[in-house]
């Protein structure tokens, strides 16, 4: 019998899961509104939001898994990688309980939970899977071996799947988060339509800049080419109509782009490493367009493939909690000197 309280506190989302023997049974998670109206997380904002949040948090998930915290065998909290004031948050609380209850203390890292959120369900991908990590911050082809077990086989060279899903956004007067903004207006539009270019990156690793200043001559032009061209700069009004007028194909051209860029490349790993079930994980992998994708792409190939339930594909303790459960299994506890940082390599 275990019972993990497990912490994340890694970007803009404070979050407290509860996990009982390998099942998530609570995973709170409060979203912070305050970033949206500058655009973008304001990392003294999510740090001070975080410690607004956090007792209230635990003690949702506490209370939804009918326990308290004197049955926690164990905290765990999410020690790398991302902002290192809104971890300092976490990790703080998480090594004060873990004094004041004197339990162990488990550090995850954010990334592998992403990949690891595909183990909470009961239906679980076999090892050896290949998993697409796709957040805010990162883009990566993960091997996992087995839970502890993981090696990155490609990722982005520049923007992050979730950033050219943002920043696209952005340009088109979207606000912050625009990831599901994009997925919203998509569903209505015409993937078809507009034809942004696939960049020819080598191996299994992706590039995401080029697809965005494509997108930034595209609407600078008012859609009339998606070069540069001084002849056809539009101005500010034409912009706008343009978008206004074209925002369903203009999003759905976009997503489709990302969603190729993301599949071929997993497609390339899935061959060239003979893995056959495959995961996607990561705040992106929320995207309808890329689920139906994926999964439609696993059909065609005879791969199994698997998706997290929506609550564990964004930031969440819930994957912390069950990479918890991985590490509390193998005794893989830290000491009280811990402390978070920014970036962490597996
Ligand atoms: O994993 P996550 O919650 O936080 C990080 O660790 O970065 O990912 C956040 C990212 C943001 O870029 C957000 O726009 C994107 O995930 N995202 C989406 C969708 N939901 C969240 N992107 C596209 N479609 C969505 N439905
Ligand atoms: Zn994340």
């Amino acid at each position: 019998m275990s019972v993990i309280l497990a912490i994340e506190s890694s970007c803009d989302e404070t979050s407290a899961a509860i996990c009982r023997d390998g099942k998530i049974i609570s995973n709170h998670i409060a979203n912070q509104t305050v970033h949206e109206k500058y655009g973008g997380v304001v990392p003294e904002l999510a740090s001070r939001a975080h410690l607004q949040n956090i007792v209230p948090v635990v003690d949702a998930a506490l209370k939804t898994a009918q326990t308290d915290l004197s049955e926690i065998d164990a905290i765990a909290f999410t020690q790398a990688p991302g902002l290192i004031g809104s971890l300092l948050v976490g990790t703080q609380f998480a090594k004060s309980l873990s004094l004041a209850l004197n339990k162990p203390l488990i550090a995850v890292h954010h990334m592998q939970a992403h990949v690891l959120a595909n183990l909470i369900p009961d239906d679980k991908p076999a090892f050896p899977f290949l998993c697409l990590t796709v957040s805010g911050g990162h883009t990566q082809i993960v091997l996992c071996q087995s839970p502890l077990q993981m090696k990155v086989l490609g990722e982005t060279i520049d923007d992050a799947a979730g950033e050219a899903f943002d920043k696209s956004a952005k340009l088109l007067g979207l606000p912050y988060p625009g990831g599901p903004l994009i997925d919203k207006y998509a569903a209505s539009g015409n993937p078809n339509k507009y034809q942004f270019p696939e960049p020819q990156i080598p191996g299994l690793n992706f590039s995401f800049s080029g697809l965005k200043t494509s997108i930034l001559y595209f609407l600078q032009n008012a859609g009339k080419s998606l070069a540069y061209k001084e002849e056809f700069i539009a101005s500010e009004e034409e912009k706008k109509k343009f978008i206004a007028e074209n925002l369903d194909d203009i999003c759905a051209s976009i997503q489709w782009r990302i969603i190729s860029i993301l599949l071929n490349k997993l497609k390339k790993a899935a061959k060239e490493t003979g893995v056959s079930n495959l995961c996607i994980a990561g705040g992106v992998s929320a995207n309808s367009g890329l689920r139906k994708a994926f999964a439609e792409m696993g059909i065609a190939n005879n791969w199994k493939t698997f998706i997290p339930a929506f609550q564990y594909c964004t930031d969440n303790a819930g994957m912390i909690a069950i990479t918890a459960y991985y590490k509390l299994l193998a005794g893989e506890f830290v000491d009280l000197n811990i402390s978070p940082t920014a970036r962490a390599e597996w």
